[in-house]
C-alpha cells in the first residue's frame, strides 16, 4: 500500500519504490508536528486496513471513483465515519475509535484524495534530480502551453515540429515557438481525433517528404470521418504539395480508436496503423481497413508483395489485422524488426512485432476483461494467432514508442520505451533479442504519456498531455 504518512517526512524529494514519486518540502520548525502526525496516519493506516479496506479497497480506490455522497471535505469525511451509514451497508464506527483515532482515518482517505495534486510536482521534479535503476534523470522543459502534442517530428536544423490534436502543427527552435504551420487539410477534431502523428521521410533531407496522419471525412462530418495518411512539404511556414496517401475506411461517426502511428522501414515503405473504431469485428475482417497495420510505398502506391494482395475482397494495403487501438509503431532499423503498441480492454495492453501477413487476435484473443468485469474471451492462445512480447494487466493504454539509441542512457541502449496514457508515466523496457526481460516504471505522474521520440541530439524526448508539455530527459552525474 502507498504509504501517504510519508508525505510528512521532512525531505525534498522521495522516490518510494520505483512506483511513486512525491516531494515536499518541510522546515526543521514544524518537523516535531510531523513526527505526531506521521504516527497518527501509521495507525490509521493500520486500522484502515484492518476495518475499511475490505469495502472501500485498500489502495482507497473506491473514493476516487465515488461520486460522493456526504461530502470530501476532512469534517465530513470524520461524520461519515461517525456516524456511518447503516440502511446503506455501514455501520457507525463511534464506539469502535476514539475521536482521534476518526480523525486520523478522515485524514488518511482525505490525504489521498489531495494526493494526484501533490504528485505532479513538476516544476520541483525539472530542478531534481530523479534517481531511476540505471541513470539520475533532470527533466529539461521544453514547451508548455499545449493542447495535446500527439506528434514530434525533429528537421535536418534541429527544429521540432509539434502535432497538437487541437488541429495545430507548431515549429520550436530549441524551446523558443517559433509559430504555425499554415495549410493543413481540413480535418475533424472530435473525440479522439484530430491532427495525429507526425513523421519525416527518412529521407527528408533530398525528398523534403513529411508525413503526418489525422482525421478526415471522406463526404461529411455528419456521415463520420477515419483516420487519413497524408504527405507535403514545408515551405516557409507553409504546407504545399499535398498529397493523400491512404484513408482508413469505412468513415464512422464514434470517436475513438483511431490508431494513427506513422513508421517507416528505409526500405521505400511506409506504415500505418488503424484502429477498429469501437467495432472488433472490424479488425478480423479483411474486407475494410480498420483494426489493422497498413503497409504502403511511400509515394502511396500498393506494393506488390503485400499478403493480401491476391485474395478476393480483402483490402490491399493490409499488412497485419486483428488489432485494437494501435498507438505505437516504431521500425528498428537495426534489427528490421517492427514494434507496435495496442490498448487491450480493461487489462491486456499489448506490446506485438508486427510480421507480414499475421492475425494478432483481437477481439477472438486477448488478455482482458470488458470494461462491465465480463470476461471478453477465455482464449488467450489460438492456433494461427499471435501472441504479444509483453502485456499489461491492468491496463496502462499504451502510446508512443520509441527504441534508445546511442550512449547517453548507461544501462539503457537498445530499451524500448513505451507511454502510459492512464498511469501518466513512461516505461523501460530491456530486451533480449525480442523478449522482455525487465520493465522498469519511469517519472511518475509526469502526464498522460503520448509520444516519445529519438532526438538528433541523442535525448529523449516525451510529450504528455492535459497541459500539454514537452520534456528532455538528461542524465546526470
Ligand atoms: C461493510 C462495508 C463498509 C465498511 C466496513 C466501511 N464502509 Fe464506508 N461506506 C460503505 C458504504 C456502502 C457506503 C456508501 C453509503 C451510501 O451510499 O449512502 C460508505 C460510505 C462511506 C463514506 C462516505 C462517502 C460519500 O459518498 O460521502 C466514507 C467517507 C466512508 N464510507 C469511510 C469509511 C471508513 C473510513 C471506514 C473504516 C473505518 C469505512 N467507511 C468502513 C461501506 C462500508
Amino acid at each position: 500500500m502507498r504509504n501517504t504518512a510519508l508525505k510528512f517526512i521532512p525531505i525534498v524529494a522521495v522516490m518510494i519504490s520505483s512506483q511513486l514519486f512525491m516531494t515536499s518540502a518541510l522546515t526543521a520548525q514544524n518537523a516535531s508536528v510531523a513526527t505526531s502526525q506521521d504516527s497518527m496516519l501509521v495507525e490509521a493506516a493500520k486500522n484502515y486496513k484492518s476495518v475499511c479496506a475490505s469495502c472501500h479497497q485498500e489502495d482507497l480506490g473506491w473514493y476516487k471513483t465515488r461520486k460522493w455522497k456526504y461530502g470530501k471535505g476532512l469534517g465530513d469525511i470524520a461524520t461519515s465515519i461517525t456516524t456511518g451509514y447503516p440502511d446503506m451497508g455501514m455501520l457507525s464506527f463511534r464506539n469502535a475509535f476514539t475521536k482521534k483515532q476518526i480523525q486520523g482515518l478522515a485524514t488518511y482517505v482525505h490525504n489521498s484524495l489531495d494526493r494526484e495534486k501533490e504528485e505532479k510536482g513538476i516544476d520541483l521534479m525539472d530542478k531534481n534530480r530523479l534517481p531511476t535503476e540505471k541513470v539520475f534523470l533532470r527533466l529539461d522543459t521544453i514547451a508548455t502551453g499545449l493542447d495535446s502534442p500527439w506528434g514530434m517530428a525533429f528537421l535536418p536544423n534541429g527544429d521540432m515540429l509539434v502535432s497538437d490534436k487541437q488541429g495545430k502543427m507548431l515549429r520550436f527552435h530549441k524551446k523558443k515557438l517559433l509559430g504555425e504551420i499554415s495549410g493543413l487539410p481540413e480535418m475533424v477534431v472530435a473525440g479522439q481525433g484530430g491532427l495525429l502523428d507526425i513523421r519525416l521521410h527518412p529521407d527528408y533531407k533530398k525528398n523534403g517528404w513529411l508525413y503526418f496522419t489525422y482525421s478526415s471525412s471522406s463526404v461529411s462530418k455528419e456521415e463520420g470521418w477515419n483516420t487519413t495518411l497524408m504527405r507535403a512539404k514545408i515551405k516557409g511556414n507553409k504546407l504545399v504539395e499535398k498529397q493523400v496517401l491512404f484513408k482508413a475506411l469505412p468513415d464512422t461517426k464514434i470517436g475513438h480508436h483511431l490508431g494513427g502511428r506513422i513508421a517507416f522501414d528505409g526500405k521505400g515503405h511506409v506504415f500505418v496503423s488503424a484502429g477498429e473504431r469501437g467495432f472488433g469485428d472490424n479488425a478480423q475482417d479483411l474486407t475494410n481497413d480498420c483494426g489493422k497495420i497498413h503497409r504502403l510505398n511511400d509515394d502511396g502506391t500498393l506494393p506488390a508483395d503485400n499478403p493480401f494482395i491476391d485474395q478476393a475482397g480483402a483490402k490491399k494495403t493490409i499488412w497485419t489485422y486483428g488489432h485494437r487501438n494501435p498507438q505505437g509503431l516504431i521500425y528498428n532499423a537495426e534489427t528490421g524488426v517492427l514494434w507496435e503498441s495496442e490498448h487491450g480492454p480493461k487489462g491486456g495492453d499489448e506490446l506485438n512485432i508486427i510480421e507480414r501477413g499475421k492475425n494478432y487476435g483481437w477481439p477472438l484473443v486477448c488478455f482482458g476483461i470488458n470494461y462491465d468485469g465480463t470476461i471478453l474471451t477465455r482464449d488467450t492462445i489460438r492456433a494461427g494467432m499471435e501472441q504479444p512480447i509483453t502485456y499489461w494487466i491492468p491496463s496502462i493504454a499504451p502510446c508512443g514508442l520509441a527504441f534508445v539509441k546511442g550512449t547517453k542512457y548507461k544501462g539503457w541502449e537498445g530499451n524500448i520505451l513505451v507511454g502510459s496514457l492512464r498511469f501518466k508515466y513512461l516505461v523501460r523496457c530491456e530486451l533480449d533479442g525480442n523478449k522482455v526481460t525487465h520493465k522498469e516504471v519511469l517519472l511518475p505522474n509526469i502526464g498522460r504519456l503520448r509520444d516519445i521520440e529519438m532526438g538528433p541530439d541523442g535525448f529523449v524526448y516525451i510529450s504528455v498531455e492535459s497541459p500539454g508539455m514537452i520534456f528532455k530527459l538528461v542524465p546526470v552525474e
